[in-house]
This record gives structure tokens, sequence and C-alpha cells, in this order.
């Protein structure tokens, strides 16, 4: 029996059966590895795939870091509709004030008070951040032009223990270790339902003041976090509410709380473990100015997520999102109720620069498109 050989596919002839071996082909040009975003790391402006930090980095050892979440928001010129550039939050503001709305263009929201409060969590972690706050509003801003962020974004600057200095000796230690600061920034619209979210009530307890300071943002506490977000994921709901230590409601994963009864609205205090949240500020200050009711911050008790009326959380990542489920039973009316309505509408309001009273939120970021006259100047 005799076997033919496999002829080649196109019918060409090989140089073993007499024929002449194609010319190779040329190569197809590869294409251009798609470009790494611009990160800020240690002074200055770098491909994040240049990024290199060797095994030894302190901050992922022993969780001693912090951060913080920024949001920057495109405000659409205030003679259109208002309308998303990029799937981003809802913007449904009535548009019989455009006078008082600020120029179409690109916002970071609250970005002088995130950078003061990585400030103070840095300064309990013994931390050396190099830039002042507004130093660091404006590397932002640069980072959103580099990476051409013209929509919504979110931006993540952490700072953390980075190398033990020479002479220091190995171990778990905030002294004699050099610091890193990295910020990146990516694209980010709403990510959480605006109509509401479940939650379950954790049983992982709000780590205590005494313990490790929850009113810092520090990564190695974001454990916690992560372990309630993870039992209440696998329990079907959105998100977790964690009690303190003393069974007080004290905060959502990443999202401070409130809850809602006969027209009185209420938060936690600053002293049941919480992050002092620059969105729960902003909402109590919105509801005061905005003829809203006045929030009181006190204890709020476990029972009183069962019998309010609306809960809602607030959140730089989240913002402002109902809770129309805890542990399977509805809150209030299962829907979200006309408070958290009005606070979803003022501090959309807000991060848009539609409320002049809080204009000085908003920081508007030049794009070289704008300067050059070619697209929207803020
Ligand atoms: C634990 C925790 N609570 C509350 C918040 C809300 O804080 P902010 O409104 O400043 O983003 C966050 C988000 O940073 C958080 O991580």
């Amino acid at each position: 029996m005799t076997t033919a050989s496999p002829t080649p596919p196109d019918g060409a002839r090989t140089p073993a059966d007499g024929g002449t071996a194609p010319a190779p082909e040329a190569p197809a040009p590869t294409p251009a590895p798609p470009k790494s975003p611009w990160i800020f790391h240690q002074g200055e402006f770098i491909r994040a795939g240049d990024l290199y930090m060797g095994p030894g980095l302190q901050g992922l050892h022993y969780g001693t870091g912090v951060f913080e979440g920024i949001r920057s928001y495109a405000v659409p010129d205030p003679g259109t509709p208002s309308a998303p550039r990029s799937g981003g939050p809802e913007t449904s503001g009535p548009d019989d004030d455009r006078d008082a709305r600020a120029a179409a263009g690109t916002y970071l929201f609250q970005a002088a008070e995130h950078y003061a409060r990585l400030h103070r969590s840095c300064r309990l972690m013994r931390l050396d951040l190099p830039h002042s706050v507004s130093e660091l509003v404006d590397i932002t801003a640069e980072l959103l032009r580099r990476n051409e962020l013209n929509g919504h974004a979110y931006i993540r600057p952490v700072v953390h223990k980075l190398a033990l200095r020479p002479g220091t000796p190995f171990g778990v230690r905030l002294s004699g270790v050099s610091t890193a600061l990295t910020i990146m920034a990516m694209p980010m619209g709403a990510y959480v339902s605006r109509d509401g979210i479940s939650c379950g009530v954790s049983s992982w307890r709000r780590i205590p003041d005494s313990s490790l300071p929850v009113n810092a943002k520090v990564t190695g506490g974001y454990a916690n976090n992560a372990l309630a977000v993870d039992e209440a994921s696998a329990a079907g709901y959105d998100d977790a509410i964690m009690l303190n230590q003393r069974g007080e409601v004290a905060e959502a994963s990443t999202a401070n709380i409130f809850v809602v009864r006969d027209g009185q609205v209420a938060t936690p205090h600053l002293g049941a473990d919480i992050l002092p949240g620059l969105t729960r500020a902003a909402v109590i200050d919105l509801l005061a100015s905005e003829g809203g009711p006045r929030t009181a911050e006190r204890t709020v008790l476990r029972s009183e997520l069962h019998m309010a009326d609306e809960v809602f959380l607030t959140g730089t990542g989240c913002q402002v999102v109902p809770v129309v489920t805890i542990d399977g039973r509805p809150v209030g009316d299962g829907v979200p109720g006309p408070v958290t309505r009005l606070v979803q509408e003022l501090h959309h309001r807000a991060t848009s620069g539609q409320l002049p009273a809080y204009r000085h939120l908003n920081h508007p970021v030049v794009f070289r498109s704008d300067r050059a006259g070619t697209g929207t100047r803020p």
C-alpha cells in the first residue's frame, strides 16, 4: 500500500517533488501593542506597563498603605439636554437654571477634600507624601489629560510603604521604610443601580478605632470590608452593612449609610467606627441648604434598619444608592423613597456643577482640545 504525500493546502509543489519553494510571505505587520494607560508614579508620568515594584513591597506584605477614590464628571453643554458622555452617572436635572450651571467640560469633584484626607491618612501611617494638596489636584488633572479621560472617570491614588531603608532591620514597622505614591485613572460611569440594591447585615464587625482607625483609608483595613462583601455576595446580596463592636450600625462596605423615618434623616455619628465620607458630608450639607430635612448624626440601631421608610448609601464610587431590601426584608415599600430621590438629584446637580453654592467642589480639567478651541471650554 502506498500513501500519498500530503499536498500543501495551496497546491504548491514542494522541493521534494521537484518544485521550487514558494517565496516566503512577507510577515504581516504586527499590530502595535495597545499602550497601557499613563499613571503617575514616584514623581513622574509613566506607562502602567513599565511599572516595576520588587517582591519586598512593604505595603503589600503588611497593608501599610492608604488610598483615595476620586471621581471626575463630564458636564454637558448647558444649552443641550443633559446626557452622560460615556454611560456615566445619570443626568436628569431640570434645564431651567442653565445660567447657574458650570460650563461644559470635565470636573473633578471634591478633589482637594480627597487629597486633604489622603494627607491625614498618611500622617497616621507615617507615610511621606511629598506633594501639597493643590499639586496633587494638578497632577490628577494632567493624568486625565494624558489618558484623554474627558468622560466620567475614577481616580485612585495610593500611598504605601515601599522598602526598608539601609540599616532598617527586617520586620513590620512604620519607621525606616520608604514611601511610594502612585495615581491611576480609569473611565467609570455609574456602576450601581440607582433603583436600589439589596444588603445583608454582616456577621463581620467593623474594626474599632482602638484596633485600626477606619477614619483613615488604610489599605490593610479593607480586608475587613472584603470579608463582609464576600459573605454578602455568597448570600445573594449586593452589599454588606457592617455593625461596629457595640452592635450599632456603622457603614456599608465602601459607603456610608443613611436611614429615613417619618421624614427624619439620620446617619451614624463619626464615633461609630465609620469613614467620614466626603459624599456623606456633602449630602448632609446639601439637604440642609437646599430645603431638605436636616440630618441627625447619632447612634443608629440595627433595628432601625428594619423600621426605616428609606435607607440609602453614599460614597464617591457608588454615589447615592437606595437600599430596597435588608436581610431579605423590604425597606419601607421596597422602592426608593422621596428623600432618597431628592438626595440623588441634589448630588447629581452638585457633581455636575449645577449648584453655584457648591461650585468650589468642582475643579475644572482643561483638555488640550479645549485650549485649541476645538472642544468645549470649562
Ligand atoms: C469604608 C468606606 N466608608 C465610606 C466611604 C464613602 O466615602 P466617600 O464618600 O468619601 O467616598 C468609603 C469610600 O471611600 C469607604 O471605603
